[in-house]
Parts: structure tokens; sequence; C-alpha cells
């Protein structure tokens, strides 16, 4: 089954406001050129105008983060039907950064991820390993609880709304990438993972990202693989042209 290839920029904490409306213009005018699709993770401010630039030109704008209560109490915290409300279609949840820095455990996780699919967003699951599991060889046990704790009670028609990114620990913002064989593999494993969960048809259609230092020099290499739907760019999805430079690399066959 086809799966349209999604190039996805994780901005993290970085752009202002301005930057993030240029940055959406100049995207917006060379959409074209591609023949894949294309997201933004802005920071929560910046998300309605970065949608707003956006707008008609097929891209998705979503959040870095959710919180899952709709509203009350929670200091700092921003709803997924706020993220609606401001233009996002999209959110990250359990990307590694909140998992490791903040602290996030499996449980708040699954959490976050039913709260956006009730809002009608599309979450973008990310799951990796660190560096002390892989070379313990236990990469893919470790996923796998991470998976397992995430989609616990989900229906097939809420995963189908879902879009799943690999994102090896040791790989983020280090300039280490997994080999495009590793990633693979590591991907081959998650779709085998919804297959036994969710069926065949659903594993086949489910996109898989691929996050930790993708840059254009190894695009190529890494979305040539069968099992590579995309890719989710921190760094170098800042820059423009780099970006745009992930996406023409990822469409060139060689
Ligand atoms: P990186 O970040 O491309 O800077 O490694 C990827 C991510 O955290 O999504």
């Amino acid at each position: 089954m086809a799966r349209t290839v999604l190039i996805a920029g994780n901005w993290k904490m970085n752009k202002t406001i301005a930057e993030g409306e240029s940055f959406a213009d100049g995207l917006k005018s060379s959409i074209g050129d591609h023949d894949c699709e294309f997201a933004v993770f802005p920071p929560f401010f910046s998300v309605p105008f970065v949608s707003a630039r956006l707008e008609g030109a097929g891209v998705t704008v979503g959040a870095q983060d959710l919180f899952w209560e709709k509203s009350g109490a929670f200091t700092g915290e921003i709803s997924a039907e706020m993220i609606a409300d401001a233009g996002g279609t999209a959110v990250l949840i359990g990307h590694s950064e909140r998992r490791h820095e903040i602290g996030e455990t499996n449980d708040v996780v699954s959490r976050k991820l039913k709260a956006a699919l009730d809002a009608g967003l599309v979450p973008v699951l990310c799951v990796g390993e660190t560096l002390e599991d892989r070379e313990a060889g236990d990469a893919e046990p470790y996923v796998r609880i991470q998976l397992e704790s995430a989609v616990a009670g989900l229906t097939v028609h809420q995963v189908q709304r879902m879009i799943l990114a690999y994102e090896p620990l040791w790989a983020i913002g280090t300039g280490r990438t997994a080999s495009p064989e590793d990633a693979d593999t590591m991907h081959r494993f998650v779709r085998k993972f919804i297959e036994s969960r969710f069926g065949a048809d659903l594993a086949a259609s489910i996109r898989i990202l691929y996050g930790g230092s993708v840059k254009p020099e190894n695009a190529t290499a890494l979305l040539g693989k069968e099992d590579i739907d995309g890719a989710l760019i921190g760094g170098a999805s800042l820059d423009l042209d780099t970006f745009l430079g992930i996406a023409a690399a990822a469409e060139d066959p060689s």
C-alpha cells in the first residue's frame, strides 16, 4: 500500500512568531516543487500564526505537546481543544525530550494520546530506546513496552488516525544517526507490532517516521528504506533550505 512520505519539522523551543511566519511563507511558495507531504510543529505561541500563513497549502501544523485534561486549574498547561482552536491539527506525543528531560512516563503519554484522539487531532506518537538498551540488545523490548502502553484500549479506528515516529534517543540532536538498516529493522518491528494488534491493513497503511539527526546527506538512504515513511526533523528543520533539501533527497531514488 502506498504511503505518502511525510517530512515533518519539530522546531522545539526555537523561532519567534515572525521567524515562524517567514518560514511558513517560504514553505508555502515551495510546496509545488515536491511530491511529499509536509508538517511543522512550532512552539505553542506560533501555532495560530504559522497555521494562518499556511492556510490552503496542505501543510499540517501541530503542537509539540498537550495536557490531557480539557480545561481547569492546570497552570501552564495547554489542552488538545486549545491547540485545535489555535489552528493546529496535529500534536507530537511522547517526544523523547519530554519523556527524558521532563520525566513523562508511559502512563502520561497514553493519557495525552487519548486526549489528542478525543479532540480530533492527529497524534504523532514518538517511541525510541536509550543507548543502554540498544547496547544491551534490548531496543525492541523497550520500544514494545512504549507501544503497548500507548495503544492499550485504542480501537482500529483510532490508531488509523495516528502517525508513529521511531526516534532512538541516542540519535536525537547528537549528530549520530541510526544506520538505515537498523532504523528499517526497528520500523519493521513497529509495523509487525501494529499488525499483531490491529491487523494487516492498518499496519500496511500507518506511517512510521524516522527521527534523529536527519539531514539532506542521510535522507536518501534512510527514506529509501521500505518501512521508513518520512522523517521527524529537529535541528535540520529550522533552516528552510535544509528542510526542503531533506524533502528533495527523500524524493531522489538514487
Ligand atoms: P534532531 O531531532 O533532528 O535534531 O536529531 C529530532 C527530533 O527530536 O524530533
